[in-house]
């Protein structure tokens, strides 16, 4: 018996992460002497604010170095509970809030805590590549509703209510959007609340962990503070996208206090509270926001940046983004059209392609539910973004 087949079916069931073979690739490239250029990655290339890495070194040197309660310290579980309140119109009590290892826990957390086998989760699409997995380890099912290019990539609310079926249990959607960069605007979450409402078993997964990348003027809205969705919107936030935090491995819920516990036992018997340091620290995070400003402000040139360059490449079809760091051209043009030696047919084999003639890493749409498109990271140097635009235009110019 290989050792594979000693895999539990689960396990066996996960889809390897789309960026694994693009990544390895680009090992192999830039072993043999050649400057690739990654515009994979989906975290910031800014270094955490001072007065947090600040706070950091002083619970270091404090001695705050044990576990901690499992559903996070008190003070950050308050910072939380009252951001949310100032900032977002949520609220609830610091007992409502549990924070965990990154915003990918929580999110796995809820989704474990709330499927039973065979129920359903609309999922909005395209989405972040974990979510139909975790449904998948939860033996839920995914129901993927397609927010089209036309529409933004947003999803239509009688689009909505016609994927609801007597399963659903969970309607689950990230805004901003990774990969778009849509931001669903406090009208349109409004509206797809009204059909959520209908349903009085549905709960919503709302993801905000790209909350403080949003360039538009109305600023972000949070579905959790609709007075009459309160206890079934659980609200997922995290340090690692705002904060530049992303090796701190910190994020949490905000829920109804039933939803909360339950997150709290299961956490209770897998990984404990989270880091120590990381949540002594992340307690000051607002203290001084002006670094997370200037973050979105960078990302917002690089965003202008990009999607002129990229309109400038032949049968690319550009949105514009209005969050997040990510742009996501529709490349369907290029289907079917071949260098000579290879036809490409989809996004994911234009993007090998790309990496191994144009030496630019990026990301298919397939694993985000949108196979036409691809995803490219911004949080990369002006100098970078507009070098990969520039290979890669030249490099498609010689399919035919
Ligand atoms: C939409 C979305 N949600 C959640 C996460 C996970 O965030 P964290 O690093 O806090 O686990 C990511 C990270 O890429 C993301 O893109």
């Amino acid at each position: 018996m290989s050792a594979l087949n000693l895999v539990a079916d689960r396990i066996n069931a996960l889809e390897e992460s789309a960026t694994l073979g693009m990544s390895k690739k680009s090992r192999e490239l830039a072993a043999q002497g050649h400057k690739v250029i990654n515009l994979s990655v989906g975290e910031p290339d800014f270094k955490t604010p001072k007065h947090i890495c600040d706070a950091a070194k002083a619970a270091i040197d404090a001695g705050f170095h044990h576990y901690t309660p499992v559903a996070g310290i008190p003070e950050l579980r308050k910072a939380i509970a009252d951001k949310l309140k100032r900032e977002n119109n949520i609220d609830w009590k610091p007992e409502n809030i549990v924070v965990s290892t990154g915003a990918k826990h929580s999110l796995a957390n809820v989704i474990s805590c709330l499927i039973n086998p065979g129920d359903e989760v609309a999922i909005l699409s395209p989405y972040w590549v974990s979510y139909s997995e975790m449904v998948k380890l939860a033996e839920g099912k995914s129901v993927i509703v397609e927010g089209k290019f036309e529409n933004d990539f947003k999803v239509k609310p009688e689009q909505l209510e016609a994927a609801i079926t007597e399963r659903t249990k969970i309607v689950m959607y990230a805004s901003p959007n990774n990969p778009t960069g849509s931001i669903y605007s406090e009208a349109e979450l409004r509206a797809l609340a009204a059909v959520i409402e209908k349903h009085e078993n549905v709960f919503v997964l709302a993801d905000e962990i790209y909350e403080y990348i949003n360039f538009t003027d109305e600023g972000h809205f949070s579905m959790g503070s609709i007075p009459s969705m309160k206890d079934r919107v659980i609200t997922v936030n995290g340090f690692a996208k705002g904060f530049a935090m992303t090796g701190w491995r910190l994020g949490y819920i905000a829920a109804a206090k039933w939803i909360a516990d339950a997150v709290e036992k299961l956490q209770g018997q897998v990984t404990s509270g989270t880091n120590s340091i990381a949540q002594r620290a992340a307690v000051v995070a607002w203290e001084d926001t002006s670094a997370a400003e200037m973050m979105k402000m960078a990302y917002l040139r690089r965003r202008n940046l990009v999607v002129g360059l990229l309109r400038e490449i032949p049968g690319f079809k550009v949105n514009m983004p209005d969050g997040a760091f990510y742009a996501f051209p529709d490349v369907s043009y290029y289907f079917g059209k071949s260098d000579g030696n290879i036809t490409i047919k989809d996004a994911d084999q234009l993007c090998m392609w790309l990496l191994e003639t144009a030496h630019v890493a990026l990301v298919g749409g397939g694993s985000f539910g949108a196979p036409n498109c691809l995803r490219l990271s911004t949080a990369a140097s002006d100098e970078a973004l507009t070098e990969a635009v520039a290979r890669v235009k030249a490099a498609l110019a010689n399919l035919k």
